[in-house]
């Protein structure tokens, strides 16, 4: 297990404060109930998900990423982006 794992796998989370982080780092691409937007997985449907594989999805996002979530952006010429 890395370190950083090994470091918060014992901690208990706290709802409260996950909330207000949600809402500051993580609503502009996971949704939860109906905020935010699904750019990533609706977060939702972690909770079952055991910390490790979770913590490592977070801070650790590029290790794994599946099909369905890749994105692919594109620059016009006009120098606007699209994403999607
Ligand atoms: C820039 C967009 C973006 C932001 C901001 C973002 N995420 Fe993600 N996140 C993604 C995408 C895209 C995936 C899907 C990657 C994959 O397919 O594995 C993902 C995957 C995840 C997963 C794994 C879900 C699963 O089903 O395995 C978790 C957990 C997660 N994010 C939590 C967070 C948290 C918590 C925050 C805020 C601290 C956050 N993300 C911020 C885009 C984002």
């Amino acid at each position: 297990m890395k370190e950083y794992l090994a470091k918060v796998a014992g901690l208990e989370g706290n709802a409260d404060r996950g909330e207000k982080v949600y809402q500051k780092a993580c609503i502009a691409c996971h949704q939860l109930g109906l905020a935010g937007v699904e750019v990533g997985p609706n977060l939702a449907t972690v909770a079952a998900k055991p910390v490790e594989q979770l913590m490592e999805a977070i801070l650790d996002p590029n290790r794994a990423v599946e099909q369905r979530n890749a994105t692919t952006q594109v620059t016009k010429k006009d120098g606007s982006i699209l994403a999607g």
